[in-house]
């Protein structure tokens, strides 16, 4: 069959592209970043990052998947080699938006499965009852293969195989009979459930249900500005992993969605509709949710600490308890809608890293997009694997870190570098305001040839100290150095 795919509506483009964006990252990475990084003091940064690295960087890998589709290829591999035919080098690089996929979906697809089971485990009650400690251990013991003691046997596993299959299944269904369907009823869904639960938890009242706090005591937490650490290194470098992380650039994902973009469609609105809903989940929404609820349980001082050796847990450690502050009624309801949300968020992004991966075996080999698909659930469920058996010894984190964030400035860098001097600005702004219907600030012309390409350079040397840690320290388990091994062979 041939790879002559396409989205079936505007609509169905910009929320699908939305989907990719918003995920698990705008609700349990964002406000975890945030308090780590001083709340107040994290948000000027991250928006800093955002206008002049985000944005650019979104308007950078629509053009060049639509460039791309136009020739009929569908991954960064074709996409980048298209863009400077002399150079081989390119293709290789663009083997980046390929791998770093399937890496990052290794370890997203069992986070996204937590999510399942948490949806089942609240509409049984099963955390009725419970102290906040044995809400907590029941994440200890989830995770942990060996204690199982959750009520199903080998439960990680099945929840994790059960989303494995949905998302192959989807994928298998097509761009605009599956991804674009979800997409259509997963959005808006999330985003009614977020708007209720941002509503119980910014009207939580001190000494109601137990809350110690008002939800306000969190909102001004994150929301006040504060000067004084803003010139910090480690906050930049947060708020521009976050914005790499939550935008899904530098990964291949956009270039991906966007060569099935027709020839002549715009790409410069649909690129800020899409981010821009992004955003609004992400500090709206994400925002008004963890944060409140946890600080108004339990203070600022507990929840920072909590979030001091890493915050994924926060989500699934505290809030099922909190909700159940609330009366069995609305703690189930709540629990349906915060684990709800975090689904339809984590699937509509899973899908978007099988898209590239499809569209390669497809152009390349000309396989058959139903194989593509089975395929990539196949690779998924051989490298996820470690993922699972050996969460407790840092085997997820560390896919993280390799995948999730390094990998991505180090692709984004390259990328801009090819679109913006190797490509040309001259031919770039033209593909990015080629059919547009908005006009583009001319200023951005000058923003991605001299200030993304620069920022994103600093923000990777500035990183390399903490890489050389990473690498250099002594005394992890075999599985993390397996982990790396693993990785490594499928850069090279
Ligand atoms: N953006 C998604 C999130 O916020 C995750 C994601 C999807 C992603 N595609 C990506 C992250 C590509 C990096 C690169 O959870
Ligand atoms: N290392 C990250 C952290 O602890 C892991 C993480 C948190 C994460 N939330 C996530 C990874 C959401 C993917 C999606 O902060």
């Amino acid at each position: 069959m041939a790879n002559t795919e396409s989205w079936g509506s505007r609509v169905g483009l910009i929320l699908a592209m939305a989907g990719n964006a918003v995920g698990l990252g705008n609700f349990l990475r964002f406000p975890v970043q945030a308090i780590q990084n001083g709340g107040g003091a994290f948000i000027i940064p991250y928006l800093v990052c955002f206008l002049l690295m985000g944005i650019p960087l979104l308007w950078v890998e629509w053009s060049m998947g639509r460039f791309g589709g136009r020739k009929g290829n569908h991954s960064t591999p074709f996409i980048l080699h298209e863009m400077d035919p002399k150079r081989a080098l390119w293709k290789y690089i663009g083997v980046f938006g390929i791998f770093t996929n399937i890496a990052v979906a290794a370890y997203y697809c069992y986070l996204e499965s937590w999510t399942l089971s948490y949806l089942w485990h609240s509409i049984a009650g099963t955390f009725n009852g419970q102290t906040a400690d044995q809400v907590a251990g029941f994440f200890g013991n989830y995770v942990d293969i060996n204690t199982s003691t959750t009520g199903i046997p080998f439960e990680p596993i099945v929840f994790w195989i059960i989303c494995l299959l949905l998302n192959t299944w989807i994928l298998a269904k097509g761009l605009s009979g599956g991804v674009e369907k979800v997409a259509k009823v997963g959005m808006p869904l999330l985003i009614l459930f977020g708007i209720f639960l941002a509503i119980m938890a910014v009207t939580l009242k001190s000494g109601e249900h137990g809350a110690v706090n008002d939800g306000t005591v969190g909102l001004n937490f994150l929301w006040t500005p504060d000067y004084s650490s803003i010139w910090t290194a480690k906050v930049w470098l947060a708020a521009a992993g976050q914005i790499f992380f939550t935008l899904s650039v530098g990964m291949g994902s956009i270039q991906c969605y966007a060569s099935y973009v027709k020839k002549k469609d715009d790409i410069a609105l649909n690129a800020m509709s899409a981010g821009w809903m992004n955003e609004f989940v992400e500090v709206v929404l994400g925002a008004s949710i963890i944060i409140p609820i946890s600080i108004g349980y339990l203070g600022i001082d507990r929840v920072v600490e909590m979030t001091q050796s890493g915050g994924l847990g926060l989500g699934f450690k505290t809030l099922p308890y909190l909700f159940t502050q609330w009366g069995p009624t609305l703690a189930m309801i709540a629990g349906v809608c915060w684990f709800g949300l975090l689904f339809f968020a984590g699937i509509t992004s899973s899908l978007a890293m099988g898209t590239p991966v499809m569209g390669f075996l497809k152009d390349e080999f000309g396989w058959k997009h139903k194989n593509a698909a089975w395929f990539f659930g196949l690779i998924i469920l051989v490298l996820g694997l470690p993922t699972v058996l050996y969460f407790n010894e840092g085997v997820f984190d560390e896919y993280d870190y390799w995948a999730g964030t390094v990998g991505l400035v180090v692709f984004a860098l390259f990328e801009i570098i090819l679109f913006a001097w190797v490509f040309g600005m001259d031919k770039g702004w033209k593909e990015i305001t080629a059919g547009a219907d908005i006009k583009v600030p001319t200023i951005f012309r000058f923003i991605i040839k001299y200030v993304t390409p620069l920022f994103i350079g600093g923000v990777f040397v500035a990183s390399l100290p903490g890489i050389l840690e990473k690498i250099t320290s002594t005394g992890l388990p075999w599985q993390v150095h397996a982990a790396r091994v693993l990785l490594l062979l499928m850069f090279a």
